[in-house]
This record gives C-alpha cells, structure tokens and sequence, in this order.
C-alpha cells in the first residue's frame, strides 16, 4: 500500500530532518532562540504551501481549509515578540502537478505527528507558549492523519507512487538543508 512505501522509502529522510531539529531544539537557551527556530519553520512551510496551493482542490482535499497552516507559526511568532518581515526566501520542491503536491503536503501534515514530543522537549527548555503550530491537532490527530492518508490514496494512481516518493523526499532534505544553513 502506497501509506507503508511512502513512509518506508522516506524514513531515511525524516530520521535526518529529526536529528536536525533535535539538535535545534536542544540549543534552545531563551525565546528569542525559539522564535528562530519559528522563523525557519515558517519561512519553508509558507513557501511550500503557495507552491501547492493551486493543486490541493477541496476535491482533493475537502477539508484543507480547516487544517493547520504557516498562519500558526506567524501567529506563535508575533505572540512571542518576532516578525514575520525580514524573513528568506528558500527553495522548496518544484511542484507541478496534484501528485508532487500531495508528496509534499505528506510532509507537512506528517509533520504533526512529531508535534507533541516537540511541545515536551520545548517545555523542559522553559518554553510553553507560542506553541499552536506544534501542538497541531491535538487528540483529532490520528483522525485527520487517517483523513488525509485516505485523500492521498484516492488520488494517487500506482504508476505515480515513484513521483509521490520522490517529492517527499526531495520535501524533507531541502528543509533539513534551509534549517542546516540558517
Ligand atoms: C523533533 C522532531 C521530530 C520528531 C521527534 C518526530 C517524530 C515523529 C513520530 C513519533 C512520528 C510517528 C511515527 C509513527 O507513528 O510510526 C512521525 C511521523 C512523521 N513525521 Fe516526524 N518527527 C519530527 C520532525 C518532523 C518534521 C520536521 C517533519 C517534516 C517537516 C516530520 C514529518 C513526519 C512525517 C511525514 C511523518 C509520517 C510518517 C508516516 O506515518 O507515513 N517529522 N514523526
């Protein structure tokens, strides 16, 4: 089933971006550190969802304007003092198609999945607002996951499993090169 390729074959990726923000999080002194951290979320998941956003139809997705979005990280961002104006532009995965979009959408939406370990670890670190973004969707977690998961498999053809792998994969290493270079 596309689900268990898709994360078999990516696994290697997200262990890498997870060592990644581990290590950031572990760094964490102070809040303006944690708005940094912020900051590179955003400046990705922004750019990333503009990129998708003419694929990812509510026919594809009927419930996408209810899920979480970037607007959560600005919001945590400005809560704790930052701003949202000085921020790069990265480069994202090229996304051309309804396929290379939900591979990239898979990332993001996945990425909840790490959200409450992320809120403990920050916690331990003093850190306990300006965390919405992380704390996802809280216990409607694995509902939306399996929402989505469902969305990602009636959409996705057999033969365009390969593109879908890829475009996770591609979705994983460039932020883990944007978080590496910041
Ligand atoms: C501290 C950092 C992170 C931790 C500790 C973490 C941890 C986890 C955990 C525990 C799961 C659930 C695995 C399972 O149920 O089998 C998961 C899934 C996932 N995470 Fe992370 N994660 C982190 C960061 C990220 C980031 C930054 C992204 C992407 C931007 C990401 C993307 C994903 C994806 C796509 C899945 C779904 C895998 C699947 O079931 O297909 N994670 N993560």
């Amino acid at each position: 089933m596309l689900q268990e390729t898709l994360k078999e074959r990516s696994a290697f990726a997200h262990q890498q971006l997870e060592k990644i923000v581990v290590a950031k999080l572990k760094s964490i002194r102070s809040q303006k550190d944690y708005v940094e951290l912020l900051k590179q979320f955003y400046t990705y998941f922004n750019r990333l969802e503009h990129a998708i956003e003419p694929f990812i139809t509510d026919e594809i997705l009927p419930d996408r304007a209810e899920r979480r979005h970037s607007g959560f990280l600005a919001k945590d961002i400005i809560s704790l003092g930052g701003t949202t104006d000085d921020i790069p532009v990265p480069k994202v995965p090229e996304i051309n198609n309804p396929v290379q979009a939900l591979g990239a959408l898979y990332v993001m939406e996945g990425s909840i999945m790490g959200g409450p370990i992320i809120v403990q670890m920050l916690k331990k670190y003093g850190i306990t607002t300006g965390t919405s973004f992380f704390s996802g969707y809280g216990s409607e977690t694995p509902i939306k996951w399996a929402c989505f998961m469902e969305s990602l498999n009636k959409n996705i053809m057999a033969s365009a499993q390969q593109e879908v792998i890829e475009t996770a994969v591609d979705t994983f290493d460039r932020f883990a090169f944007v978080l590496n270079n910041h």
